[in-house]
Formats: C-alpha cells, sequence, structure tokens
C-alpha cells in the first residue's frame, strides 16, 4: 500500500561524499556510496514528500522527482544545506563529510620530486551542527553516526552536541552493513531517552521505517 503520510513536507537530504581538491587533478574523499540518503530521498517522495537530495559524487542515478543539487566540496554542501534549510520540514544528513580539507589548494598539478610530499589539512566546519543550532520552531534535524565502538554513548553525546532530533547510529566495523553495501542496521535515538532498533534490511526497508518513526511521533 503507498503510504502519503509525507504529503505537504519539504525534506532536505544530503548523500554520498564531499570531496576535497588537492590539485586540479587529485582529492580527498572516503568510502560513501550514497545508497543510504539516495534510498532515503526516493522513498520520501514515494510517501510523497517534496524532496531536495544534495549529494557529492556518486555511481547512482538520482531518483526521479526529486529536485537534485549536484556539489563537491564541503563548502558548497554547507552553503546549499544552509540556503534550503529556512524551506525545509526535515533535513537530513545522511552524507559522509569530508572532516579536512587542503589548507592551500595547489592550482598547478603538483609534480613528482621523489621526496615526501606534506599537505596541510585544516577542519570543516561541521554542518550538521551549524543546521541543528539554526533550525527553527517545528524543524526537525536528523544526522547519522558511524561508529566502530560505543555506539550509544557516541550516538547520544552527537544528539546533543549538535542539537540534532534524532542521530540514526550504525556499526561500521561490521563488513555486512553500513558503507558500500546494500544492507544496514540502525538503532535510532532521539530525545528523552528515545531509542529503537532497526534490524537489519535493505537500505530501502532502513528508509521506510526512518520515516516510520518520523511519522509515528508526529514529526
Ligand atoms: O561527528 P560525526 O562526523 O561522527 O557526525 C556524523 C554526522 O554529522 C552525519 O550526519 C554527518 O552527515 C554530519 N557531519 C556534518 N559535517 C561534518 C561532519 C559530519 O554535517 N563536517
Amino acid at each position: 500500500i503507498q503510504k502519503n503520510d509525507l504529503e505537504g513536507k519539504v525534506i532536505t537530504i544530503s548523500a554520498g561524499s564531499t570531496i576535497e581538491p588537492i590539485d586540479p587533478v587529485r582529492y580527498l574523499t572516503n568510502h560513501s556510496s550514497g545508497k543510504m540518503g539516495f534510498e532515503l530521498a526516493k522513498v520520501a517522495a514515494n510517501r510523497g514528500a517534496i524532496v531536495n537530495l544534495v549529494s557529492g559524487p556518486t555511481k547512482l542515478t538520482p531518483p526521479q522527482n526529486v529536485n537534485f543539487v549536484d556539489i563537491k566540496t564541503t563548502t558548497d554542501m554547507k552553503d546549499t544545506m544552509l540556503n534550503l534549510l529556512p524551506k525545509s520540514d526535515v533535513v537530513i544528513m545522511a552524507a559522509a563529510v569530508s572532516d579536512y580539507r587542503v589548507k592551500e589548494i595547489s592550482n598547478k598539478k603538483i609534480k613528482k620530486d621523489g621526496e615526501s610530499l606534506q599537505l596541510t589539512l585544516v577542519q570543516n566546519p561541521d554542518i550538521l551542527k551549524e543546521l541543528g543550532h539554526k533550525k527553527g520552531k517545528g524543524q526537525i534535524i536528523i544526522g547519522f553516526a558511524a561508529e566502530t565502538n560505543n555506539l550509544e554513548n557516541y550516538a547520544k553525546g552527537k544528539l546533543k552536541s549538535k542539537n540534532a532530533d534524532f542521530i540514526v547510529a550504525n556499526d561500521v566495523s561490521r563488513k555486512d552493513i553500513g558503507f558500500g553495501t546494500d544492507e544496514n542496521e540502525v538503532i535510532i535515538f532521539g530525545q528523552n531517552d528515545f531509542k529503537q532498533k532497526i534490524s537489519k534490511a535493505s537500505k530501502e526497508i532502513i528508509a521506510e521505517k526512518i520515516f516510520d518513526v518520523l511519522s509515528m511521533k508526529g514529526e
């Protein structure tokens, strides 16, 4: 049965990784495939939401009927998400943001010279934290937490420090779920000690269940 419970909502979702250039041909990035964020976007659109999908480079085809914005760097993603925040009812940061960028990007290709190369990296802004602290009344902000240990403690810490309404946490030390795989298993943490485990399932089912939690909580 087709649910239409997200009708009238504007949902903005980030997905994939961001990339940080070193020079015109090289960049830093991470292992995110973008699958979780793209599934969230597809499911939200199918359930009636107006969806903005803000994504770094991925191998995926954007779902139909979403407003797709492709970006490259963390700065691009931050600017886009902050622009979309005032128009959004729900914002989900499913992207694996590059935590660092190269301090000085070379405008020419760096030549090999047989020596070691040192790059100075500076920390990128925390987009989720900025969204969490700028959100208005009634807006819901959701983040992800990929952890290898102490999942619950770290997730609850992020709920607080980033002022998020929900943190969707998963254990990335497991090879069968998370990065690059088609399946996931998550625990959703929310305010007032809300905690709900979603057992291992396809990322599509996980996306459906994340929106079920939002609907159930009347948000
Ligand atoms: O702090 P950590 O990277 O573990 O938090 C993960 C959550 O924060 C994810 O939702 C991710 O999209 C978001 N994040 C962000 N900006 C960063 C780093 C992470 O929005 N620079």
